[in-house]
């Protein structure tokens, strides 16, 4: 058993703490920038594999105060680095620091490498050299009034690069975000979703991975621990295969779900468009027909593209595309698209066409500014708090009479 520290978006760490739950993470406790966990490398490789909501996992090694560059130097040189990675191999070292003694964080990230590299040289007569590329292992130093933290990154590429992005529109949700909103609104897996202003498509093309079960670490197979000596590569399998199997399993629910959705599919041969062939559980609409083709690639990649219908259609004119479902979308905000008073007729237009065509749903809209949101004039029933990017956003849950 270790602890480790698997870190998100603020306003995010409720539900990666209930994601944690429910892979079997113990001792969960949540901080303001993701939860501590205590698990076994098996478990510490499952959530590597199939967390949705988190950024990355570390493994914390050292705590210690340092007011001085031979506190830094000397504390460092407690772990033993040469157990975990070979002299020959790549380090790279990130560090953050906050109201402390140390001001220059580029100093402490070299102080840190200096530690080290003299620790494998003293040892072994070589030394490992720097990588910022592609290193083998990620050592993560935060600072904060003087008290370090020092932890290995399991993860590599952060979690969020699931790997199916080929390119995104201006202001895209970061998957991890995407996958948060989802269960903040409480989606159960197989409601149908429409996203009025999908953009590049990552809300839908999330929870299509959701609806498949398909786990977001399937898509990299690439994480930072493999690189370590320690690495169990036959505990690694053993939790990929059961990674995979929850797809199979999803796979009869989705039907069952797909036929009670679509009774009387067109049969194969009959001349119809492919689009009346396939059975969307998802739909994304957008004014750029630039972004739809990137979201539809994007589908593609995730190998989604069947669950999800990617449209070029202005939010003002929009049907509802099925009886009953949810919407959640990302409206343009001004921090980084268009301006103000434009967007309030677009707050605006969202709420007519909420009101006027889909009556009965419930309607999640992720605002980053508050008077844009209160220009749709609904009263949201439920306002949450997130963080997109640096962004303070608001999650309003509005149920549409
Ligand atoms: C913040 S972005 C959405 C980003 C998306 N969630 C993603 O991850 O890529 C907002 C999107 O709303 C679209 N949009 C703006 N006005 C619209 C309208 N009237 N109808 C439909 N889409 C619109 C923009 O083209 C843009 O792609």
């Amino acid at each position: 058993m270790a602890t480790f520290f698997a870190l998100t978006s603020r306003g995010l760490v409720d539900v990666l703490r209930d994601e944690l739950a429910e892979l079997g993470a113990r001792k969960l406790d949540k901080e303001p920038g993701g939860v501590y966990f205590d698990s076994n490398w098996a478990t510490a490789y499952r959530a590597n594999l199939r967390l949705r909501t988190a950024t990355r996992v570390v493994r914390p090694i050292l705590h210690f105060p340092a007011y001085k560059n031979e506190d830094l130097y000397n504390n460092i040189r407690k772990f033993d680095f040469t157990s975990l990675i070979d002299a020959d191999g790549t380090i790279a070292v990130e560090a953050s620091v906050r109201d402390s003694a140390f001001q220059d964080q580029r100093f402490v990230a070299m102080k840190v490498k200096d530690a080290i590299v003299d620790q494998f040289r003293e040892k072994t007569g070589v030394r490992p050299s720097v990588d910022t590329e592609n290193p083998d292992l990620v050592i993560v130093v935060r600072a904060f009034k003087n008290h370090f933290s020092v932890s290995l990154d399991t993860s590599g590429d952060p979690l969020f690069k699931r790997g199916y992005r080929t390119g995104t529109g201006e202001a895209p949700l970061k998957e991890h975000v995407a996958a948060g909103l989802l269960r903040m609104a409480e989606w159960d897996g197989e409601t149908p979703i429409v996203d009025p202003m999908c953009g590049s498509g990552t809300i839908l093309i999330e929870a299509a991975l959701q609806a498949r079960k398909v786990a977001p670490g399937t898509l990299r197979r690439r994480f930072g621990f493999m690189n370590w000596k320690g690495f169990e590569e036959e505990v690694f399998q053993r939790e990929l295969e059961a990674t995979l199997a929850l797809e199979e399993e999803a796979g009869e629910k989705l039907e069952a779900t797909l036929k009670r959705l679509y009774p009387n599919p067109v049969p194969d041969g009959a001349k119809v468009e492919n689009e009346e062939r396939r059975r969307p559980l998802f739909f994304g609409y957008d004014v750029d027909s630039k972004v739809i083709k990137i979201a539809q690639a994007n589908a593609r990649e995730a190998g989604v593209d069947d669950l999800i219908s990617f449209r070029r259609h202005p939010m003002e004119t929009l049907e509802a595309p099925i009886e009953k479902g949810i919407i959640i979308t990302n409206p343009p905000y001004g921090a980084r698209l268009g301006e103000k008073e434009s967007l309030k007729d677009t707050y605006r237009d969202l709420a007519f066409t909420l009101k006027n065509r889909f009556k009965g749903w419930t309607a999640h809209v992720l605002s980053g500014d508050p008077e844009l949101s209160s220009a749709m004039k609904l009263k949201a029933t439920r306002k949450s708090l997130v963080y997109n990017g640096p962004i303070e956003c608001r999650l309003l849950r509005y149920e549409v009479f």
